[in-house]
């Protein structure tokens, strides 16, 4: 199943449970998070928390789909704390074979996620044609906390096999952006200096 790569389709119903593999048939996108990496989940929210932080279903920022400009017919979105960008067309999002989409509030918007460079921003296209969005990466990996006790009862989101290399960082036109490997040296996409260390994890998966 891991080889498949399912065609873009827009994700309405909700899968089951999150889907949790063994070691022996990882799919490459979860390699390294171990036992409680899973790469498929349903109506979603995310959230950035400072890594000091407990984490408790309101210590943390949400992220929504944040713009980020526009091309021909296609848009682009980032994740922006939803406090520096109060609007939420894309009220959740799914995980899917490594696939992470958002998911808009109506039927007929296509989304795809685009791969993740260090010092980039996560970035994901959208569009009412789906054969203007390119294919989406398979990037993206959830690992559930296994230890009953300490643990988190929120999955922390992976991105290129890291859990641990999530910033915030501000953007000149006031929004504050999730950036995987933040860098001094970003052609000005955001500023370095304000930059801080969070994770991203899954809400309301359960
Ligand atoms: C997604 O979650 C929201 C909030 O819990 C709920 O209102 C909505 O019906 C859910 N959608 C699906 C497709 O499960
Ligand atoms: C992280 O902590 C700083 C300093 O207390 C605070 O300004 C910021 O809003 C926090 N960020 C998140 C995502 O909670
Ligand atoms: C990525 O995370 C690892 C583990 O916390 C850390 O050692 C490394 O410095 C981080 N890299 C960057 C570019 O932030």
């Amino acid at each position: 199943m891991w080889a498949t790569v399912t065609p873009l389709i827009f994700v309405a119903s909700a899968l089951a449970l999150p889907t949790l593999h063994g070691r022996q048939n990882t799919p490459s996108w979860c390699n390294g998070l171990g036992a409680g990496a899973f790469d498929s989940a349903s109506n979603f929210t995310l959230a950035a928390f400072n890594v000091s932080t407990p984490v408790t279903s309101t210590s943390g920022a949400q992220l929504v789909l944040g713009q980020d400009g526009a091309e021909d017919e296609n848009s682009f979105g980032v994740l922006s704390t939803y406090v520096s960008y109060p609007y939420n067309q894309f009220p959740s999002f799914s995980l899917s074979s490594g696939m992470l989409l958002p998911n808009y509030e109506e039927a007929g918007m296509y989304t795809s996620d685009l791969s993740v460079s260090a010092g980039a921003e996560p970035t994901f296209e959208y569009s009412t044609v789906q054969s203007n969005i390119d294919s989406s990466a398979q990037i993206y990996c959830a690992v559930a906390d296994t230890d009953p006790d300490q643990g988190s009862p929120y999955p922390a989101l992976a991105v290129n096999g890291d859990v641990d290399n999530f910033s915030l960082c501000l953007t000149s036109y006031g929004q504050n952006n999730i950036v995987y490997k933040a860098v001094a040296d970003n052609n000005g996409v955001y500023d370095y200096s304000t930059c801080y260390r969070v994770d991203v994890r899954l809400m309301g998966t359960d």
